[in-house]
């Protein structure tokens, strides 16, 4: 246990990476948070709801690919033995298809799921060799380019990498293409990489996603400012900040913001004050959408070359198998 003294220490060191964060991003001309904060225990809940709203097609659309096609993704994972490597898990409901695919046609692998969360690996480590039994499995708690490192350092096996979940879209395209070279300079030459892209579609749809009727998303996005007023002892009026998404068909970029709805003042930890004018934005996250050309665009900018592209039914996301070059 720790002592009432050092529990403060660590949260106080805890907390400075995020309120420094935050002060930056609220005292820059143009105001923005990180959506990387949305997920506290309230903001897990409510991404869950997200998931299973009827607007959000995202996740049904890649539980497609994976119910329906796992047999022909693990087909091509065949041959010497491997460790396949998952950023950013969550609950592993969609590689789960894959992961018992893979077992059925008894795979050499291990699996190692990485995610910043301690839970979501405790989680995986207790539940998966349950439905999953025999599975070689070690998760791995911390950033994802720190841990790969790791994997690399412990097994010499080829390598596949699965990045699932549009999680790259929370990236602009200039990051992933960041992003997608470092994955490269720590993969081998014919190592895999499997990720999940939200293609361009009717904007209605994208925007809809993100604007659901029962208004998750709002509370998704307004979440971060009451997790801000409880952790950094900030005094946000959350009424007074509305939700307020926006698409463009042409770039693909989805925005969230929260707009100030009047001129307000809000205090943060008692010595700060932040200013913000009637209607003033906070940029909360983007939601980038792809074309299929994009897709290869960001493939050989980043050193690798397309193997196969995986669709749900409707076709409104892929999957796209990437091979590394040397
Ligand atoms: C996690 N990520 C892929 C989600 C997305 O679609 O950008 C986060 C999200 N934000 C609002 N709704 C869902």
């Amino acid at each position: 246990m720790f002592s009432v003294t050092s529990t403060r220490k660590l949260m106080g060191r805890r907390r400075s990476v995020f309120y420094q964060d935050v002060i930056n991003g609220l005292r820059a001309s143009q105001k923005y948070l990180f959506s990387k904060y949305f997920y506290d225990e309230a903001g897990d809940r409510l991404f869950q709801q997200i998931m299973a709203s009827p607007e959000y097609y995202l996740t049904r659309c890649e539980m497609d690919i994976f119910q329906h096609q796992s047999g022909d993704i693990a087909a091509l994972f065949e041959g010497e033995p491997f460790d396949l490597v998952e950023l950013g898990p969550g609950d592993a409901t969609k590689s789960w298809h894959l992961l018992r695919e893979l077992m059925r046609r008894k795979a050499p692998f291990t699996y190692y799921p990485i995610d910043i969360s301690s839970n979501v690996i405790g989680w995986l480590e207790e539940k998966l060799p349950v439905s999953l039994p025999g599975i070689q499995l070690q998760g791995l708690n911390g950033e994802y380019l720190d841990r790969m490192e790791y994997v690399e350092h412990i097994s010499q096996r080829r390598k596949i990498v699965l990045f699932m979940g549009a999680n790259i879209g929370n990236m602009t395209m200039q990051q992933a293409t960041l992003f997608c070279r470092q994955l490269h300079d720590r993969m081998r030459p014919g190592d895999l990489l499997l990720i999940g892209f939200d293609l361009k579609k009717d904007p209605r749809i994208i925007l809809d996603a993100y604007n659901d009727k029962q208004g998750i998303t709002r509370a998704f996005n307004l979440n971060l400012l009451t997790r801000i007023n409880r952790e950094l002892g900030a005094d946000f009026d959350v009424a007074q900040f509305e939700h307020y998404p926006i698409y463009d068909p042409a770039s693909g970029a989805c925005k969230s913001y929260l707009i100030s709805r009047i001129a307000q003042d809000v205090r943060m930890n008692d010595d700060e004050v932040i200013h913000f004018a009637e209607s003033e934005p906070i940029y909360m996250e983007i939601s980038q959408k792809y074309s299929l050309g994009e897709t290869h665009y960001l493939a050989r900018q980043s050193g690798f070359k397309g193997v196969r592209e995986f669709y749900d039914s409707k076709k409104m996301f892929a999957d796209i198998l990437w091979e590394r070059l040397p």
